[in-house]
């Protein structure tokens, strides 16, 4: 596999390739020097046209504790604002000769796109394309919950994964869903209808509108939280929900909701959170929370994709 384009690029044995590979740099990243030669001499291009804080970062150390050259490149105070297309911009990131591109975008496809057209030799690695596809989040999340589930053996067959918010409008569900699906979870989408998407019927996973029924029904093992995404919802189109109270009444997780959690079941969010709204302040901050966690082991993650793919050794597909 040359790109990391989606979530479904990954079969079963490219997944778990990534998630095993990146336990193995996680070890590597405990020990007091943390860097390694793997990527010297290696040009690796950050390409992000949105906003972002963590994934870029996360990418960057990635890149940087395998000794890779690292070119961060944002939109902001570039000539993307001065109508520059992404062919332009990548045609001359190529130019500088990029081993790897790493891609945030605000239109979905974008990846793809630059994987496909030609304008670069490198591989793609989707960090998040519009409302479409994030595989790197739906990695680190993985590499998250096979650490805590199942008493951290690694299987993630059978086990029961709850997925709540603006499903409509996130990457992260849909990649999740994807990967979850291929390594054998059980995936329940939790949403306002307003904020499920057309189709939600062919995807592998089922969906409710009721969070109290499924918790209760479900006893899932991990609940993943979604950030309501206000900048993508066009106020033209009417509003998606009566009121932040309202939302967050029946589909935040409050207090009163951890209580319905089986003790062993941990609380996940991609961040950026907006506590309060989707996720309380007690869940965030909870014992079962693995926010945090999250960001850190997102490192290894992206170590061990960055690794697997400049080396050649992602099995599967001609993505
Ligand atoms: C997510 C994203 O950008 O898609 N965040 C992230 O990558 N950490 C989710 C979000 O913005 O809500």
């Amino acid at each position: 596999m040359r790109h990391l384009l989606s979530a479904a690029d990954l079969d079963r044995d490219a997944a778990v390739r990534v998630l095993d590979v990146a336990e193995e740099m996680a070890a590597t990243q405990r020990r007091e020097i943390k860097k390694l030669p793997t990527l010297r001499g290696r040009t690796v291009v950050n390409l992000f046209f949105e906003d972002s804080t963590r994934t870029r970062t996360s990418f960057e150390a990635a890149a940087k504790r395998l000794s890779a050259d690292v070119i961060n490149f944002s939109a902001k105070g570039s000539s993307v604002s001065k109508g520059e297309s992404l062919k332009d911009t990548a045609l001359t990131l190529e130019a500088m000769g990029a081993d790897a591109v790493v891609v945030r975008h605000g239109s979905s496809g974008a990846p793809h796109r630059l994987a496909h057209a030609g304008w670069t030799k490198g591989a793609v690695v989707n960090a998040g394309d519009g409302t479409h596809e994030h595989p790197t989040q739906a990695l680190l999340d993985a590499y998250t919950m096979r650490r805590h589930l199942r008493g951290g053996t690694g299987d993630l067959a059978g086990a029961k994964v709850v997925i709540v918010g603006d499903v409509l409008h996130s990457r992260v569900a849909r990649s999740n869903v994807l990967l979850l699906h291929t390594l054998g979870a059980q995936v329940t989408l939790v949403a306002p209808p307003t904020l499920l998407p057309v189709g939600i019927e062919s995807w592998p996973c089922a969906s409710s509108h009721d969070l109290d029924a499924t918790l209760r029904e479900r006893d899932p093992d991990a609940v993943m939280m979604l950030r309501v995404q206000a900048e993508r919802m066009d106020a033209s189109q009417g509003s998606f929900f009566p009121s932040a109270r309202e939302y967050s009444r029946r589909y935040g997780l409050a207090r009163t909701r951890l209580e319905l959690l089986n003790d062993h079941a941990i609380v996940m969010h991609p961040g950026p959170m907006n506590r309060g709204l989707e996720i309380s302040a007690e869940a965030a901050d909870s014992v079962r929370s693995t926010i945090v966690e999250q960001v850190g082991n997102g490192v290894a993650v992206r170590m061990a994709v960055l690794y697997l793919l400049l080396a050649g050794e992602l099995p599967g597909g001609d993505a």
